[in-house]
């Protein structure tokens, strides 16, 4: 088209007004199909960029600027990474057009006034007669989507706790084969009727006792997992509930060469708890951030209203957890740790869910990681605080 163009205009001079008057024609019908082309592109439910091969901007659609933070002037000037004003996203932009390789689309977290959204970000080259002549970005909000993907897999592992009874039940076998072996060494000895016997016979017994206590830690263990929930709410002010915890474990947190820093809106509305089931969930979340900082580090508790419920963040500066791993961390037995059990977040899940919450988990690895615990507000209270402005 541009090569038809420049030549048309070329030939200009030399052209009578019949044909000026043919190619303004031919121009108007291009000019046309590229009008419907940006209406097509402006009317998609995703942000979409397209710069030329030098990266400046030569079209931005209207979702670009709902969805993320953007200039909003001079953009035809302006390099695709430089218009976009989210660091992350925008370095991300600039690695995935300057090196070819890395063009896998990738997720980003952005916290806006009302929710956190989750924003899908890929680069494609536009090719054009086998060389590339510029550049497609495209944003898809897929918080929905992956919140949805989540709560499926939560679904599907808590559902699975049928298969989870095959492999307690090969759990149990080693302990129960144990036992066997030393009856009968116990009976073999009993029988040789020796004098000596005596130690013997209660080495086995020693033995016999400890593998009955590790069956019966994996039948609590399994039921805890398996059993609903017996919660007792009542009203409680969240915040109280969280300074007392962290006098609990300050001590602990001090030795571990871990700052403590705790942001508490003082304006937060009675939340209906059960005190002890609420404590022990937010103690698993905080040893956790703990055990993912050994080398000390910082942990943040804050709290505050957003959205009518009162939101909970524990944020750590730990190891952070992998990208295939952080969907699994809910799973009854999932641990990545020498002596856990597997269950703490488990048992976080089940509270939150008990209380008719919410709990997400945000975490990059080396960075660290933030678990959002949302609590709803309760009914009466929501009246009151939608009659506050009037
Ligand atoms: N804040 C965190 N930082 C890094 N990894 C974490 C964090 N919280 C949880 N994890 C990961 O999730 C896994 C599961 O946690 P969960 O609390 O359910 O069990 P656990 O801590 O391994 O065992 P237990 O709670 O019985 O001590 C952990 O083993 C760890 O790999
Ligand atoms: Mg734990």
């Amino acid at each position: 088209m541009r090569h038809f163009v420049s030549k048309a205009i070329e030939s200009l001079p030399k052209l009578d007004e019949g044909q000026i008057k043919n190619l303004i024609d031919v121009l108007a019908e291009e000019v046309k199909d590229i009008e419907l082309l940006e209406n097509v592109i402006s009317s998609l439910p995703y942000g979409v960029i397209v710069a030329r091969s030098d990266h400046y901007i030569q079209f931005m659609n209207r979702q670009v600027r709902r969805m993320l933070p953007v200039l909003q002037h001079s953009l035809e000037k302006t390099k695709v990474w430089e218009a976009i004003l989210d660091k992350e996203i925008s370095a991300f932009v600039k690695d995935s057009l300057l090196d070819a390789d890395s063009v896998k689309p990738r997720d980003f977290t952005l916290e806006t006034l009302n929710r956190d959204i989750t924003l899908a970000v890929g680069v494609m080259p536009v090719v054009s007669e086998g060389r590339i002549q510029g550049d497609f970005i495209y944003f898809e909000d897929v918080t929905d989507k992956r919140l949805e993907e989540a709560r499926l897999r939560r679904a599907e592992s808590l559902a699975s706790m049928t298969t989870m009874a095959a492999s307690v039940a090969h759990e149990i076998k080693n302990p129960l084969g144990s036992i066997s072996i030393h009856l009968q060494l116990m009976q073999k000895t009993l029988q040789a009727d020796r004098d000596d016997c005596r130690s013997d016979l209660e080495e086995y017994l020693t033995i016999i006792s400890e593998e009955v206590e590790r069956l019966n830690s994996i039948v609590v263990d399994y039921l805890f997992a398996v059993r609903p929930m017996d919660t007792h709410p009542v009203p409680m002010d969240i915040n109280a509930l969280i300074q007392e915890l962290v006098t609990f474990v300050q001590y602990e947190v001090q030795e571990a060469g871990i700052q403590l820093q705790e942001k508490p809106d003082s304006g937060l509305p009675m939340l209906n708890l059960d005190e002890n089931l609420m404590k022990q969930a937010l103690l698993n979340i905080i040893k956790n951030a703990m055990a993912a900082m050994p080398g000390g580090g910082t942990l943040e508790i804050s709290t505050f209203l957003k959205d009518n419920t009162v939101q909970i963040k524990i944020r750590d500066t730990g190891t952070g957890i992998s990208k295939e791993m952080v969907s699994k961390i809910f799973e009854p037995y999932f641990t990545t740790k020498e002596n856990g059990s597997g269950l703490g977040l488990t048992m976080v899940y089940k509270v939150i869910k008990e209380h008719g919450g919410e709990i997400r988990v945000h975490s990059r690895e080396g960075e660290g990681t933030t678990f959002t615990i949302l609590l709803p507000v309760p009914q009466t209270d929501k009246k009151l605080l939608a009659w506050d402005g009037e």
